[in-house]
């Protein structure tokens, strides 16, 4: 199983888009509070979320309380300061993307103390900002799970 972590997330429909994409592939949803909205916000139904989609959701007071839950599992942060494109790594099974608030990113002292080959950037044009963080993460993803030859998908 793929892991994505949500550090923080401020937007429903983000969030929510997300959790579709999770219930989707597979992949494990984790979120870190405190979050921009509260969990039973209809924006994030809107999304078209089932109950079992937000049953599958795990939450945590703080990133130490994720990293301490994915233990043994290599956490990639997906990050616009990275610079290792997302298309090099061999993922594997139970890898994690941690993906940061959609305002200010990854706490800066969490990036500092990662190797430089565990920070994802997706390439964009120059003078580009930053992706949104749904598509973001449907790209990581994705390629994640095309290199694990869309494990249980068909
Ligand atoms: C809207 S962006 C955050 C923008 C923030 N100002 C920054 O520079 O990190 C929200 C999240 O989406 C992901 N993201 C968006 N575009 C990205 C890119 N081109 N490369 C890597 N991650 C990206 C990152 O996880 C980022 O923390």
């Amino acid at each position: 199983m793929l892991n994505i972590i949500l550090y923080r997330p401020e937007i429903p429909p983000n969030t929510g888009n997300i959790i579709r994409l999770c219930a989707n592939t597979g992949a494990q949803l984790h979120l870190v509070k405190p979050y921009g909205f509260e969990i039973d916000d209809k924006r994030l139904r809107r999304a078209g979320l089932d109950y079992h989609e937000f049953a599958n959701v795990k939450q945590y007071d703080s990133l130490d309380e994720v990293v301490s839950a994915l233990i043994g599992a290599r956490i990639f942060s997906i990050s616009t300061r990275g610079t290792t494109s997302y298309c090099s790594p061999v993922f594997q099974d139970g890898d994690a993307f941690l993906f940061g608030q959609e305002t200010k990113g990854l706490p800066p002292e969490w990036l500092t103390a990662q190797a430089p080959e565990r920070i994802l950037r997706l390439p964009m044009l120059a003078d580009s900002r930053s992706m949104n963080l749904s598509n973001a993460a449907s790209v990581i993803l994705y390629e994640a799970w095309r290199q694990l030859d869309f494990i249980g998908g068909r």
